[in-house]
C-alpha cells in the first residue's frame, strides 16, 4: 500500500536528489547536474538549465556553475539589477544566478544565496571563488524560514525552487518580510494553468522534479497578494508538460506602509516636544 510522503519527507527526497546533482558536477568532470529525478530530468533543448542563459552570460561563470544550472529560467535578466542593490537568491544551487547577480550589483552591492543543501552550498562557494567573486554569501537554511532581518533586500530572485517547497505560503509570507519597502520579486518558477488539479499536475512528473509541487497561476497570484505584495505578475513563457510552463513571477513591496483608516492622533494643546 502506497503512503503518501509527509513534508519532512518531501522535503528530505528534494534535499538528497540535489546533494547528488551537485556530487555529478563535482565528482564527473564535464557531466551536467540534472539527470534522472532533477528538475531538468528529460530535458529537451531550451526548457530547464543553461540553454536559458545567452552565450555572454554563460562565458562569465566557471564551467561547473553552468554544469550546475538547474533552473527553469534567467531571474538575473528578468530582476534589471542595479549597483549597489542587496540580492537574495532562494535555492542558490550552484552558484550561477549569485555569480551574474554578483557581477551586477558591483562592489556596492551583494548578494546572499540561500541554499538547505551541502553538497550544492560548497559546489556554489568554490564556483564563485573561481569566478573571483567578493560580495557574495552562501548561507544554508530553508526558504520557509529565512535568515535574514526584515526589510534587509532590495530584490529576490529564484530560479525553479519554490515549486519544491513544502510550505508555499510561509516562502512568499518570508519574501515580503525580507524586503525594504519598494523592493522586487524577479522570480523564475514551474507554474500550472489553472485548469490542471493537483493529480493533473502530479501525473505530468514527479516532485523532486520541480512538475508535481507547482502551484497554478491563479495560486501563486493570490498566494503573494496574501502575503503582502502588490503589482503581482505570472507569465508564461515557455512549455515544460502539458498545460505546464516555465513562467516570470514579478512583485514589489509597497513603499510606504498602508496606513488608510487609522485615526489621526492630534497633539494635546500646549503639548511641547524635544
Ligand atoms: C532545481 S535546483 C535550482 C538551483 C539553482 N537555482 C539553479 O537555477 O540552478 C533547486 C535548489 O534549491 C534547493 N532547495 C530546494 N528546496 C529548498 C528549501 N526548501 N530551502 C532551501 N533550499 C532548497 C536545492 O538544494 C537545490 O540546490
Amino acid at each position: 500500500m502506497s503512503t503518501t510522503p509527509s513534508a519532512d519527507e518531501l522535503r528530505e527526497g528534494v534535499r538528497r536528489r540535489y546533494a547528488e546533482s551537485a556530487r555529478v558536477v563535482t565528482e564527473g568532470p564535464g557531466r551536467r547536474g540534472c539527470g534522472s529525478g532533477s528538475c531538468c530530468d528529460g530535458d529537451t533543448e531550451v526548457t530547464f538549465g543553461e540553454a536559458l542563459y545567452d552565450a555572454e552570460q554563460r562565458g562569465e561563470l566557471p564551467a561547473t556553475a553552468v554544469l550546475a544550472s538547474l533552473g527553469c529560467g534567467n531571474p538575473v535578466a528578468v530582476a534589471d539589477l542595479d549597483e549597489g542593490e542587496t540580492v537574495l537568491d532562494l535555492g542558490s544551487g550552484g552558484g550561477i544566478d549569485v555569480i551574474l547577480s554578483a557581477k551586477r550589483v558591483g562592489e556596492t552591492g551583494l548578494v546572499y544565496g540561500l541554499d538547505m543543501t551541502d553538497e550544492m552550498l560548497a559546489l556554489a562557494r568554490r564556483n564563485a571563488a573561481e569566478a573571483g567573486i567578493r560580495n557574495a554569501i552562501f548561507l544554508k537554511g530553508v526558504i520557509e524560514e529565512i535568515p535574514l532581518p526584515a526589510d534587509s533586500v532590495d530584490v529576490v530572485i529564484s530560479n525553479c525552487v519554490i515549486n519544491l517547497s513544502v510550505n508555499k505560503p510561509a516562502v512568499l509570507t518570508e519574501i515580503a518580510r525580507v524586503l525594504k519597502p519598494g523592493g522586487r520579486v524577479g522570480v523564475s518558477d514551474v507554474v500550472a494553468e489553472d485548469r490542471l488539479s493537483t493529480a493533473d499536475r502530479a501525473e505530468r512528473g514527479n516532485y523532486v522534479g520541480c512538475i508535481a509541487g507547482a502551484l497554478s497561476r491563479g495560486e501563486y497570484e493570490a498566494g503573494l497578494e496574501a502575503a503582502g505584495l502588490e503589482n503581482v505578475s505570472v507569465e508564461f513563457t515557455h512549455a515544460v508538460a502539458d498545460g505546464m510552463h516555465g513562467a516570470i513571477i514579478k512583485a514589489v513591496k509597497a513603499s510606504e506602509p498602508e496606513l488608510k483608516g487609522l485615526p489621526v492622533i492630534q497633539p494635546a494643546a500646549g503639548a511641547g516636544c524635544c
